[in-house]
């Protein structure tokens, strides 16, 4: 029922045979340029982290991380958001079904390495939300961007997104758990908790621009 839902068929009678594989196949495919949108950004990070090593400049990048969202969690979200469950709305409304978080050591890195992929001219950005410049109201920190990157398929061209999260280590170790403490608890978490998560994050992002002037010293020695 969910599957037919999701496909665009809602009703619940006996479902067309043909008309159930040649939706499940559009899914699939969907997919797959999702699969392919992430090897592609994925690939270009890791040329990049590579060439580091040549040049002997510090890699910008500590580590990549890719997620594919599940069908379960794109149902929600169309859900949640009151968007049409389709594929077409899929594609339409949701940017995050193709995911990667790139780890950088220093918050400097994290713009040079946004720079270094938006000078690429395959890649088109869509959006940016600099949560490092205007954290979020309960201290989360990252930059996020929605990318487009073109898929060629043996007969066709498919504009692809990918959101691409970027961090420093630090941030990246108090959205996790964060993200760990929310998900454990099924209550919301009280206001005087939030403001202990809040300092938390302030005194990991101070610890972070500290971090950032060491190695501008050192560099600058
Ligand atoms: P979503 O519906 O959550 O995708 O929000 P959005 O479309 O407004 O995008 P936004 O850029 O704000 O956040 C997208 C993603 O960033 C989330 O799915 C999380 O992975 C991450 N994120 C955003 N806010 C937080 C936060 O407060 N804590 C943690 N741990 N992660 C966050
Ligand atoms: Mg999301």
């Amino acid at each position: 029922m969910e599957l037919k839902s999701f496909l665009g068929m809602s009703d619940v009678g006996n479902m067309d045979t043909e008309q159930f594989v040649e939706s499940a196949l559009q899914l699939q495919q969907l997919m797959m340029l999702y699969e392919a949108g992430i090897q592609e950004i994925k690939t270009k990070l890791e040329i990049l982290s590579s060439e580091s090593n040549i040049t002997g400049k510090p890699n910008p990048i500590d580590a990549i991380k890719t997620r594919i969202k599940d069908p379960r969690s794109i149902l929600r979200k169309l859900r949640r958001r009151g968007f049409p469950i389709s594929l077409q709305s899929m594609r339409d409304n949701l940017n995050d079904i193709a995911g990667i978080r790139v780890v950088c050591p220093f918050i400097e890195d994290i713009y040079t390495v946004a720079d270094m992929l938006m000078r690429q001219d395959d890649i088109e950005l869509i959006e940016q939300k600099d949560y490092i410049k205007h954290p979020k109201p309960n201290g989360y920190r990252s930059l996020h961007l929605i990318l487009e990157v073109p898929i060629f398929l043996s007969e066709s061209t498919h504009a692809v997104r990918v959101e691409l999260q970027l961090r420093t280590i630090a941030m990246d170790f108090w959205a996790s758990l964060e993200h760990q403490l929310r998900y454990k608890n099924d209550t919301e978490i009280p206001p005087h908790i939030s403001k202990d998560l809040k300092e938390c994050a302030d005194v990991i992002s101070a610890t972070d621009e500290k971090m950032q002037e060491i190695a501008m010293k050192l560099h600058t020695l």
